[in-house]
């Protein structure tokens, strides 16, 4: 089935929420995120005022520990949860673990004082710690497989999107009882009080909804022992450490949730100095939500021409940047709008870094890839917001005199602006660690995005016609499907040159013959990369650029991502040095798409038929990071590439390709000659 028959088919079946379980499920889930959100607002505003009369430094220290007590329980206990989650009874266990925490809520602003605060946050940390698990594993029992994606895309909108809606509504409340405490001076209930009632109120609900679920299975006892905290993170960090776009990635999200732990651990004093109560707490807790889920949905949309690892590593720059002037601009009004920003900046970055990974990252490693970046996030959080909060309690409150003018410059503008410097430092080591685009100038190309088109650099802008790299590993299919392409392209009109590396001049014949010639084993890395750098020069000048400037259309079989892959990945040179060497080689000329074929390389060995040449005779070890270099390459700008599965049907690799073809063709294609070469025989020749 083709993929728009397959996309139909799907469109057909009735949305996941029509599954009446699974929607219980999930109400009772909004229902407890809502609570959550609102618990940790009501918290820390509460532990604020708890302890404001005993000064600015106790605050602080107070509001940090509300934090430190949030984030204990799931670091100290979190796999042994897991895997207690796995024996029990999951219905029982969520109903049991809603009624505990909506019963120790409830206790918080009846018992009062800021010792219990503490305690009753513990408790209901501990108790979250088997109400997630065995949430998490109910979900797959309630939804057929192929809807789980999207069950999860809509838990992750109810976890997240309560957010604001929860600011929203504390700041409401407090607006509300601020008023009418003006108006009737008996009236003595807090704000907090009130949602920390809401909250408790939401999990009683949530323990009603559950209760009457009567479709959780509880014949699910497994002894599967979660694998332990230290294994998880020695396996992930052997996989980060290997994968120099996961690294990137992780280095820039995980700063991203120090700067952010920053902020929240401060965030509460810093908008007491301002003037701001707790309605003006909430509306910057809001306002930083409202950015993210505006920054999600749509930053990478509008702008669509920048690349993607560019967008990761320029929006965290910015958050710093915008985190700087927060830290500076001492008036509540611009806190706001700005925070809002801040929010935008790291929704994109968060959305960029989790789609980067997620398509990057193979499923064997994904889960523990998030789990790595999910347990080291939470270690990093806390260890940031206790950090900052105590910081900024040790250095206090402080007055600059320059004459007349005195500016206040206390712990939280300290706090501040350290974390906007982090985030600046991180966005430079994310850009240059992960640029794919080098030699290309970044505000150029920004510019060109802000205006919705993509950069072209100058050297480049002569050619006219289009240009179509394919790219893959060893039995990929390729070679096949550049020709097919060729084929169909020639029956709609177009002038096509069809070529391939290396080896498609003179000397790059005889460069190809030394390259792949059995015989070279041992051929220096840097050796080898030059001389491939030397043959794309060679094609470049003599094949690929006369023929654009024709108006003709050029597909080539490997180009620049070739050596990107084989000698930077695969022979561990340094990325930026390849990349570099084939900037100069090509004077910067990019494809405007590339196609990149993917096979596992156990596959596509196997495909070939004759004797392995020099490069394809390499360990598995060695085409397995081929491999991932082309992913990673391709999850980075996904506008320019077309990732196919190679393991599909032929036809339905080159239906594919045709579709996406169609889409940068300059005048649309006709879809009766579509028809006609859609037929043609198969052609076995895996390149
Ligand atoms: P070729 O026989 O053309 O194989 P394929 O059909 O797979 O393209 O040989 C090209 C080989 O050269 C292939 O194993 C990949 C390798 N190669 C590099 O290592 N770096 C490069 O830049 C290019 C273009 C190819």
């Amino acid at each position: 089935m083709s993929t728009p028959a397959r996309a139909a088919a799907r469109r057909k079946q009735p949305h996941v929420l029509a599954n009446a379980p699974f929607r219980r499920l999930w109400t009772a889930m909004a229902t407890c995120s809502l609570g959550d959100w609102l618990n940790i607002i009501a918290l820390t505003a509460l532990a604020g005022n708890l302890t404001a009369p005993s000064g600015f430094q106790t605050q602080s220290l107070a509001i940090g520990g509300v934090f430190v007590a949030k984030m204990l329980p799931a670091i100290l206990l979190g796999p042994l949860a897991g895997a207690v989650a796995d024996r029990f009874d999951r219905r029982l266990t969520m109903v049991v673990a809603d009624v505990l925490r909506f019963a120790v809520v409830l206790s918080i602003p009846l018992i009062g004082g800021y010792q219990w605060l503490l305690v009753a946050t513990l408790l209901v940390e501990c108790v979250n710690l088997f109400w997630v698990p065995a949430k998490d594993a109910t979900v797959p029992n309630l939804v057929p497989k192929e809807r789980l994606e999207e069950a999860n895309q809509l838990n992750l909108l109810v976890t997240y999107g309560t957010a604001p809606v929860a600011a929203a509504l504390f700041a409401v409340l407090s607006g509300v009882i601020t008023t009418i405490s003006a108006a009737v001076p008996a009236f003595t209930v807090a704000a907090t009080a009130v949602a920390l009632y809401l909250n408790a109120l939401a999990y009683l609900a949530s323990a009603v909804m559950i209760f009457t679920l009567r479709a959780i299975p509880k014949d699910h006892v497994r002894h599967v022992a979660t694998p332990s905290v230290l294994r998880q993170i020695t396996e992930g960090w052997r996989y980060v450490g290997g994968n120099r776009v996961v690294r990137g990635l992780i280095i820039g999200m995980l700063g991203a949730f120090a700067a952010g732990g920053a902020v929240i651990g401060v965030a509460k004093a810093y908008v007491h100095a301002m003037g701001g109560g707790d309605a003006g707490y909430g509306t910057v807790f809001c306002a930083v939500f409202l950015g993210m889920a505006f920054g999600m949905f749509f930053g990478p949309r509008l702008l669509g021409g920048l690349s993607r690892r560019r967008m990761f590593g320029l929006s965290i720059l910015c958050a710093g940047v915008t985190l700087a002037a927060i830290a500076l601009i001492q008036n509540l009004v611009v806190v706001v709008v700005l925070t809002v920003v801040l929010g935008a900046c790291a929704g994109i970055a968060w959305i960029i870094g989790y789609t980067t990974i997620g398509l990057e990252v193979e499923d064997g490693l994904r889960g523990r890839t998030f789990a790595f970046l999910q347990s080291l996030g939470r270690v990093v959080l806390l260890l940031v917001v206790a950090v900052a909060s105590a910081l900024a309690a040790l250095f206090g409150q402080r007055d600059l005199r320059i004459s007349e003018l005195t500016y206040r410059f206390d712990g939280a503008n300290l706090v501040l602006l350290l974390g906007a410097l982090l985030a600046v430092a991180v966005g430079v080591l994310a850009l240059r660690h992960m640029d794919d685009r080098p030699g290309v100038p970044i505000g150029a190309d920004l510019l060109a995005a802000l205006r919705g088109r993509r950069f072209v650099p100058d050297e480049a802008e002569p050619a006219r016609g289009l240009f179509i790299a394919f790219e893959g590993g060893e039995g990929s299919g390729k070679t096949t499907q550049s020709r097919l392409l060729a084929i169909w392209l020639r029956d709609q009109g177009f002038d096509v040159v069809q070529t391939r590396e290396p080896g498609s001049t003179k000397v790059g014949m005889r460069l190809r013959a030394i390259l792949l010639d059995a015989a070279h084993q041992g051929l220096s890395a840097r050796a080898e990369a030059m001389l491939y750098a030397a043959d794309r020069a060679e094609h470049v000048e003599k094949v690929i650029v006369p023929a654009l400037r024709r108006g003709s259309t050029v597909i080539t079989d490997r180009y620049v991502d070739s050596s990107l892959a084989y000698q930077g990945a695969g022979r561990s040179l340094d990325p930026e040095d390849v990349a570099k060497i084939n900037k100069w080689a090509t004077g910067g000329l990019v494809p405007d798409l590339t196609v990149l074929i993917d096979v596992p390389p156990s596959v596509g060995l196997r495909r070939m038929a004759s004797p392995a040449d020099r490069i394809e005779a390499e360990p598995l070890e060695f085409h397995e990071r081929v491999r991932r270099e082309f992913r990673a390459l391709a999850a980075a700008d996904p506008d320019r590439y077309l990732l196919v599965d190679g393991t599909l049907e032929q036809r339905e690799v080159t239906l594919l390709i045709q579709d996406r073809v169609r889409d940068i063709l300059p005048d649309p294609v006709p879809h009766e000659a579509e028809e006609a070469t859609g037929t043609m025989p198969a052609i076995r020749d895996f390149g």
